[in-house]
């Protein structure tokens, strides 16, 4: 394989984040030239491909995995597939990008650190939120000491559920809000603040709005203790109306800063007729809508993609890994063990005997 030029990558998944991840990697001609796109519906693929000039579409993985040319590939499927893909791709001496969560369980994700590292290829954990303009700013600034120590980080994401079905089905997801959307809020507290160990969670959870089609959390409340004493506090919904709500509210002991991730970036606009595109997953946009403008870049994926393709040529270290990953679904687990037992639970945590996936943590005591 080269060592230099354009990273030649492939894409699994052709949907959502697929789409997310070439139209970023389109953004970086000198740094990432996409090969194959793979997904299992016939013309899904295909469709992608002609959308971004991608030369080859396939049905099955494995063909990626099998591509002699591709060095690094993106796993954009739903999260019960993440670990078996990884794993394969890691044999076939492929670097992985892996989206979040990382996997459903965390025997999974031992497997795919563990693969990773016995075929020499990295395990990039893709969270964006690393590289969000806005919350990079905030960091850099608690960094350089604007806020004196901080002792709580707030990261909420929330709007009113996925677009696609396996996301509602805890057997293919894992879980709900908390699953989906809390990785990001825990993953970003924790690398916040410096990566300190989370010695202790407790969740509030539920499903407050769509029982009707899920058994999965629509609305969860958590709080994370970190060794040096600081605090996460972290807000996920399902069931938020009016599309994605994004923001960051950081305190310390001599200031504080507020990122609202859309509304800074956003024309505040009112329309009659409607137009073309707001922000994702916004229901309409007609009477006052607010549309952002250069989306991908505000929340920083063409930046993680160039990074993923530094990373690769041996330019830059991973800002996540596989491990940054698993310590993120551990959390998960413990915060559904905490809606389940009504507690609060000490971290290092170890799935209960009777549990597969995080959310089972929950649903098995409940009552
Ligand atoms: N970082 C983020 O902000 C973000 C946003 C959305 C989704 N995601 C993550 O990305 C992943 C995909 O989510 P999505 O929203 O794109 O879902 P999606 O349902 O829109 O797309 C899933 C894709 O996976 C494909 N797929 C299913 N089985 C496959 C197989 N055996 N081989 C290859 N492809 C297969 C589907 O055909 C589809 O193309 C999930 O893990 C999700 O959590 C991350």
């Amino acid at each position: 394989m080269p060592s230099t030029g354009p990273v030649k990558v492939g894409i699994i998944g052709s949907q959502f984040q697929a789409d997310i991840h070439a139209a970023s990697m389109r953004m970086l001609p000198e740094q990432i030239d996409i090969v194959a796109v793979a997904s299992p519906t016939p013309g899904n693929a295909r469709e992608l491909a002609d959308r971004y000039s991608i030369p080859h579409a396939f049905t099955d993985y494995m063909d990626i995995v099998r591509h002699p040319e591709i060095e690094m590939v993106t796993i954009t499927t739903p999260n019960s597939l993440h670990a078996e893909i990884a794993i394969a791709l890691a044999k076939a001496g492929k670097h992985v990008v892996v989206e979040k969560p990382m996997c459903v369980t965390l025997a999974e994700a031992d497997a795919m650190i563990a693969a990773c590292r016995e075929h020499g290829v990295l395990l990039m954990y893709a969270e964006e939120l690393f590289f969000t303009p806005k919350y990079v700013q905030a960091k850099k600034m608690a960094d350089n000491g604007a806020f004196g120590k901080v002792h709580l980080v707030k990261q909420s994401e929330k709007h009113f559920g996925p677009h696609s079905d396996w996301f509602w089905d805890a057997q293919r997801s894992g879980g709900g809000a908390l699953l989906d959307l809390g990785c990001h809020g825990i993953a970003f507290a924790y690398w916040f603040l410096g990566r300190p160990a989370i010695t202790s969670i407790y969740t509030q959870l539920g499903t407050y709005v769509h029982g009707d089609k899920t058994t999965c959390d629509d609305e969860a409340l958590t709080i994370l203790e970190f060794e040096g004493g600081s605090l996460g506090l972290i807000e996920n919904s399902w069931a938020r109306r009016g599309g994605m709500d994004d923001r960051v509210e950081v305190f310390g002991e001599g200031g504080l800063t507020l990122a609202n991730l859309h509304m800074g970036n956003a024309l505040p606009t009112y329309s009659e007729y409607g137009y073309g595109y707001a922000v994702e997953k916004a229901p309409t946009t007609t009477g006052w809508t607010w549309p952002v403008f250069e989306e991908l870049w505000n929340y920083g994926f063409p930046q993680e993609m160039a990074h993923f393709a530094r990373c690769v040529r041996g330019k830059d270290l991973p800002q996540a890994t596989g491990e940054d990953g698993r310590i993120v679904l551990e959390a998960i687990y413990a915060g559904y063990a905490s809606a389940g037992q009504g507690r609060k639970i000490q971290l290092p945590y170890t799935p209960s005997p009777n549990v597969v996936r995080p959310i089972d943590e929950w649903h098995t005591r409940r009552s």
